[in-house]
Order: structure tokens, then sequence, then C-alpha cells
């Protein structure tokens, strides 16, 4: 059955938890598609593991709308979230729709994600009211970095802990149909499951949340330039990969690739014609 954000809706104080993947081509969503992953984010991460940028800021709408697309025709029957790159809707609400409105049009997406809380709340409701649905992101905020001074657990203290709880209610109230929380302690993290209605899918944000989110190629551990503590490698991929790149390489040099059932044959007389 095709994931909607009714699926969201449903999952919400359940047991089984929602699991989501980032994704960025064709043909990983296709395996994702199959192997029952419930919703799949074209995350702004592609910025680092697809494009190799230090960090997600030069990300812009047509990268989103390229991957957006490949990825919504390998995955027919999942719900496709969008994220919304640096500036494209912090400007104003008239930005926030017109450009979320380009990642459901040209991208195919179903659904869009942003950064922030009480901030973007004006946005986040502006976009809802478009009919398009919004997963929001606390925590952790990587379009934030620089104000943020890095990589780190967010919500640790009295204070932050309290503005966490305000931004995670203020995103629900302006229509979130969902909200990922990033990088934050797990105690702090199922408190503010508790507090809300919508499903919160954690990244870095221990066992209680209603779902579960994480960048794929950390989770296949085909990513090394930075590895977050809370990422497990289900799979040794790139090692995999390095293998086969080195395995191929040494059968084109001893030339025992392509082999017999490996190549088109011919008639060597007619060669000879074509010579003659
Ligand atoms: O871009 C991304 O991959 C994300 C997830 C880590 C939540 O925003
Ligand atoms: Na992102």
């Amino acid at each position: 059955m095709p994931t909607t954000v009714q699926t969201f809706a449903e999952a919400k104080g359940k047991k089984r938890p929602l699991t989501m993947l980032t994704c960025y081509d064709y043909s990983t969503a296709k395996l994702m598609n199959d192997a029952g992953i419930d919703s799949i984010l074209v995350g702004d991460s592609l910025g680092n593991t697809i494009l190799g940028y230090p960090n997600t800021l030069p990300v812009t709408m047509e990268d989103m709308i390229h991957h957006c697309k490949a990825v919504t025709r390998g995955a027919p029957d999942l719900l496709v979230v969008c994220d919304m790159p640096f500036l494209s809707y912090e400007t104003s609400v008239y930005d926030a729709v017109t450009n979320a409105g380009r990642l459901i049009k040209e991208g195919g997406a179903d659904a869009v994600k942003l950064e922030g809380g009480r901030a973007v709340a004006e946005q986040i409701r502006a976009i809802v009211a478009a009919g398009i649905p919004v997963q929001a992101h606390i925590g952790l905020t990587p379009q934030s970095i620089h104000a943020l001074g890095g990589f780190k657990v967010q919500g640790k203290n009295l204070d932050a802990a309290l503005d966490l709880i305000a931004d995670a209610k203020a995103v629900q109230a302006a229509g979130a149909f969902s909200v990922v929380i990033e990088c934050v302690p797990a105690p702090l993290a199922k408190a503010i499951t508790d507090l809300l209605d919508i499903p919160t899918i954690g990244i870095g944000a221990g066992p209680d949340c209603d779902g579960q989110i994480l960048v794929y190629q950390d989770m296949l551990g085909m990513y090394t330039d930075f590895v977050p503590k809370f990422v497990r490698p289900f799979a040794h991929i790139g090692e995999a990969m390095t293998r086969a790149f080195q395995d191929y390489a040494r059968a084109v040099r001893d030339r025992s690739f392509p082999n017999a059932s490996e190549q088109f044959d011919m008639d060597q007389a007619l060669v000879d014609q074509a010579l003659a």
C-alpha cells in the first residue's frame, strides 16, 4: 500500500516505528521501494554525499529538483519528501510557497521539509495552506551550521531544551505533518515525542521517536568523510565497492575481462573480407 501523510499520522504513538532513509537517485530508490522502507527523504545532504561540498549550504533548488525527479521515478509507492535548500524559504513566505511548489510540480515530491522552529512557523503555515504537506526539522539543523558553531548535540541545557520544546510545539501548531529531530539527547526527544500529536522522526535522537531516518551512504558504510556517533553501518558497501573496483582493474589489466561469454562474436572470414 502506498505511503501517505495518513500513514504517518496513523503511526503516531504506535509500537511499529516509521522507517525513512535519504535517497538521491533512481536505482537506489527502487531498492528502497522494494525493501519496504516507509518513506524517502531527498535530503540536501546530497550536497555532502553526492556533490562533495563540505556542507549543505551551496545546494540549489535545481540540484534538489534534479535528484527528486530521479527518486520519484524509482519509488512510486513511497511518500517522497524533498528538502528545501538553504535560503529557498527563510527569505519570505512568498519564496517559501513558490519554492515548495516547484519541488512538488517539477520535482514530483509528495511533501517538503524545511529546517527551523518558531522562526519558520509562518512559512510552514503558508505552504500547508497551499496544500503541500510539510515535515519540519529541529535540533541540529545543518543549514545553520555557522550559527550553531559546528555539528553538536542540541538542547542539552535547560534554556536550550525549553527552546527546542517551543520549536516543536510551534511547527505542530503551524500544521507540519511530522518533525525530524536531529542530534538531541534521547530523554528530551522522548519527552517531545510524548508531548506532540504529530510523529517525530529521529536521527541521533534515541529509540523513542515515532520513526528513524539515516543518510543512506552512512548506514551502508560508504561515506567516510565524517561518521557521526549515531550512525550504525548496516553494511560495508564502501569496502565492497573498493574491492570490486580493484578486481575490475586487475581483470582488465591481465585481459581476463572480458571473456568469451562477455563479448560478441563474428565470422573471421567476414573480418578478413572487410580488410581485403
Ligand atoms: O538532508 C538530510 O539528509 C536530512 C536528514 C539527515 C534528516 O535532513
Ligand atoms: Na537536510
